[in-house]
């Protein structure tokens, strides 16, 4: 059983990782803007009832730091596709330093596993700054004392994926059972949000490679 704190725990792909999680019989903590998510319920939702949720804004780290008490895997699942300058959601400080911050915390309670969710490229529309800070995040945990795993996918895309629109969610489901078309579409592949996160899951309870691309996921 490992110990897992997931930041980002109520988004798109930190909820599945969560669910995953949970089922395979993990303990596991999210911290996020706003806790717990809304996901109904019913059948399916029951998994949510296990997670110890905590609403906190990951750059007030005093407010979180005692989540990490005890915790053996971070995963920082936290990051933009879309900026808004004027209330400070940049891509440096979402993509960039939010993980930044997060691995520095983990590192200093003595957490053994840093998982990070960065990616393969960049959002057509997004500007260069989006994998920049990616990239400069990258370079920055690597030399933390903490065991690294990087994850790299392309787009994502699954049951409610809120970024796209719905058709792209789609189209990137029926594309991903063509491997004439997948295979040509290099770092654009699309990846189900199932297996990024049971990827994430086993890097972070074992994580014996240190970057994983888009093949590297694809394949796992
Ligand atoms: N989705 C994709 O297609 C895709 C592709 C490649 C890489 N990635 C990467 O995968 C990671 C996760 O993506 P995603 O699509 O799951 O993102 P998401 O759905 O937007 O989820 C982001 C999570 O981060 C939380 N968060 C944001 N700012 C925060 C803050 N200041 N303090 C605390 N929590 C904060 C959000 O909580 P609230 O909602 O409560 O604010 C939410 O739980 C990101 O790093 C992204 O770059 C995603």
């Amino acid at each position: 059983m490992t110990r897992l704190l997931v930041v980002g725990g109520s988004g798109f792909i930190g909820r599945e990782l969560c669910r995953q999680a949970v089922e395979a019989g993990h303990e596991v903590r999210s911290v996020s803007h706003g806790g717990r998510p809304d996901i109904g319920v019913g059948p399916g939702t029951n998994w949510a009832e296990s997670v110890e949720w905590t609403s906190a804004d990951l750059f007030a780290p005093n407010v979180w730091r005692d989540r990490l008490r005890g915790v053996d895997s971070v995963v920082h699942a936290v990051g933009i596709a879309h900026e808004s300058p004027k209330t400070g959601r940049t891509f440096e400080r979402l993509n960039g330093d939010s993980a930044i911050l997060t691995a520095l915390e983990a590192e200093r309670a003595g957490v053994e596993t840093f998982v990070f969710l960065s990616s393969a490229a960049k959002y057509p529309t997004a500007r260069g700054a989006y994998l920049q800070s990616k990239r400069r995040a990258e370079q920055a945990i690597a030399g933390l004392n903490l065991d690294t795993v990087v994850l790299r996918p392309g787009p994502v895309y699954g049951p409610d994926q809120p970024h796209f629109p719905r058709p792209l969610n789609v189209l990137c489901q029926l594309v991903d059972r063509v491997p004439a078309i997948t295979t040509r579409l290099g770092t654009a592949r699309p990846i189900a949000v199932e297996q990024v996160g049971r990827v994430a899951l086993d890097s972070a309870v074992d994580p014996d490679q240190r970057l994983l691309t888009v093949e590297d996921i694809v394949t796992a």
